[in-house]
């Protein structure tokens, strides 16, 4: 570690999108002569990228900065700088519970964070941007990879969300849809296959409605460029909205063999009554016909989604056609959240809300329930061969894991299906495809051995 640099520690909460963005911001501090540290004690300048999703988490960004500005801050402290969603749903409020904050960098702003790197540098303190931009993709340092070596990587395509479903906070805090011009996003990804990147998970609130270049390349065409690319072995992408999920894309996945088979469609609820107050735009009918639509191109797609329990007014008979549909569709992996309400959201002022007690009592029955749904689903692979891209140590020989192998390394990748595989090896390196029969199962994830050929 170089002595002089001063250190900056990001701490990221939050989406997928957050932990590119805070790529991007890392990538930005270290332009201006920052070393990253992994100690935030040991910081001259600590960040937090924010997620106002749920109160937890917007709780979590407020606990971690008050260490550093909080109201019981005392002696040296740090550069303190509170970014992204909470930081745009806050504005000046921050300082109410953070009166040591030095910048409150909304989620459009990262554009200028070099600018207010300057003026923190000069003494100014207390700084408030949550302007919005007309292009937030401008600004960024091109060289924005700061991490060592890494085999997956995420590329945003778009920002921001238009869909207001009645319960979320997104289209307040990240602002308009905006797509990416598809050249800048094959370009991104060509410096990141040529730095050793292999698998791309491509990134927005929606992806499907993804419309690029004057609304002349759709998000289908986009899977098509990015197949193009040399050197990419797996193309990824979320989130994607049920009811965007056009043929087109479905004919695209179906194609296009460096598309993984696994699709993550948040379904949120199995009650035509909630999916309607909550704004989604389509029923259930219309859900299991997009998963009929999508099993019919894709035999083995393995499914994933999010359910929201608890929403306003969410009847036991809701909530039993949630368990229903989960019954039903059988998904490989369900995140599920108890329904908190946000801020300028209108469920938030529905009076038919639910006590803490039912909600959580209602998400810990679905999520017992769909343990056995998901383990099922897994136990379905022992037996079979599966292609995993290696991307590090396990990170401990966790239970359950054969005993035999002890004392060879053990490694984890994740196979088409998006499942986590643990396996032994002293040959495999990291971003190696390699072929593994699985020969145990487990809640979340998979035990496989090495094939012979490999
Ligand atoms: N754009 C994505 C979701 C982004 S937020 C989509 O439309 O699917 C990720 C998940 O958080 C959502 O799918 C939803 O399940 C959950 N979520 C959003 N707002 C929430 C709230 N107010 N309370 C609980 N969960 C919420
Ligand atoms: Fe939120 Fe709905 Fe937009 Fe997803 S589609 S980000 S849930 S408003
Ligand atoms: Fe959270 Fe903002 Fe992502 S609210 S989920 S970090 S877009």
């Amino acid at each position: 570690m170089n002595q002089d640099k001063p250190k900056a520690y990001v701490n990221t909460i939050g989406c997928q999108m957050n932990v590119y963005d805070s790529q991007i911001l890392a990538g930005l501090l270290q332009n201006a002569g920052y070393e990253q540290t992994h100690d935030p004690d040991l910081a001259d300048l600590v960040l937090c990228n924010t997620c106002a999703i749920r109160h937890k988490a917007e709780e979590k960004a407020y606990s971690f900065l008050g260490r550093f500005a909080g109201t019981r801050m005392r002696g040296k402290r740090p550069v303190t700088i509170m970014a992204g969603c909470v930081a745009q749903k806050e504005k000046e409020k921050a300082f109410v519970r953070l009166p040591y904050l030095d910048l409150v960098l909304g989620t459009q702003a990262f554009g200028r964070f070099e600018t207010h790197l300057k003026a923190l540098a000069a003494g100014n303190t207390r700084i408030v941007d949550i302007e919005p931009s007309e292009n937030i993709f401008e600004g960024f340092p091109e060289d924005s990879i700061t991490e060592k070596f890494q085999v997956s990587r995420f590329v945003t395509i778009m920002q921001g969300c238009e869909n207001f479903c009645t319960y979320c906070v997104v289209p307040y805090v990240r602002g308009k849809e905006k797509s990416r011009d598809p050249s800048a996003i094959i370009q991104e990804i060509e410096v990141l296959a040529q730095s050793g990147v292999r698998e791309i998970t491509l990134l927005g609130q929606n992806v499907n409605s993804y419309a690029g270049n004057n609304r002349t390349v759709s998000f289908a065409d986009l899977l098509h460029l990015v197949s193009r690319v040399n050197k990419v072995e797996r193309i990824r992408f979320a989130t994607s909205h049920p009811k965007d999920l056009s043929t087109d894309l479905v004919q695209a996945m179906k194609e296009l063999d460096k598309v993984c088979n696994h699709l993550h469609l948040p379904v949120q609820s199995g009650s035509n009554q909630i999916l309607k107050r909550m704004n989604r735009k389509y029923d259930r009918d219309t859900y299991f016909d997009r998963i009929s639509a999508l099993r019919q191109a894709c035999p083995d797609i393995a499914l994933s989604t999010d359910i929201i329990v608890g929403f306003p007014g969410e009847t036991l008979s809701d909530f039993q056609q949630t368990m229903n549909l989960l019954e039903t569709v059988e998904f490989d992996a369900v995140f599920a959240f108890s329904y908190s309400a946000r801020s300028f959201t209108p469920a938030a002022k529905f009076s038919d809300q639910l006590d803490e007690q039912t909600k959580r009592g209602r998400l810990n029955e679905l999520l017992n329930f769909q343990e056995q749904i998901t383990e099922k689903k897994n136990k379905a692979f022992i037996g079979k061969n599966v292609t995993v891209l290696v991307e590090g140590d396990s990170p401990k020989p966790r239970d359950g894991l054969i005993k035999k192998n002890k004392n060879t390394r053990q490694m984890f990748g994740r196979c088409d299906e998006n499942k986590i595989v643990h396996f032994a090896s002293d040959q495999a390196q990291i971003g190696d495809l390699i072929t593994l029969q699985i020969i145990n199962a487990y809640p979340h994830s998979l035990w496989g051995e090495v094939c012979e050929s490999d």
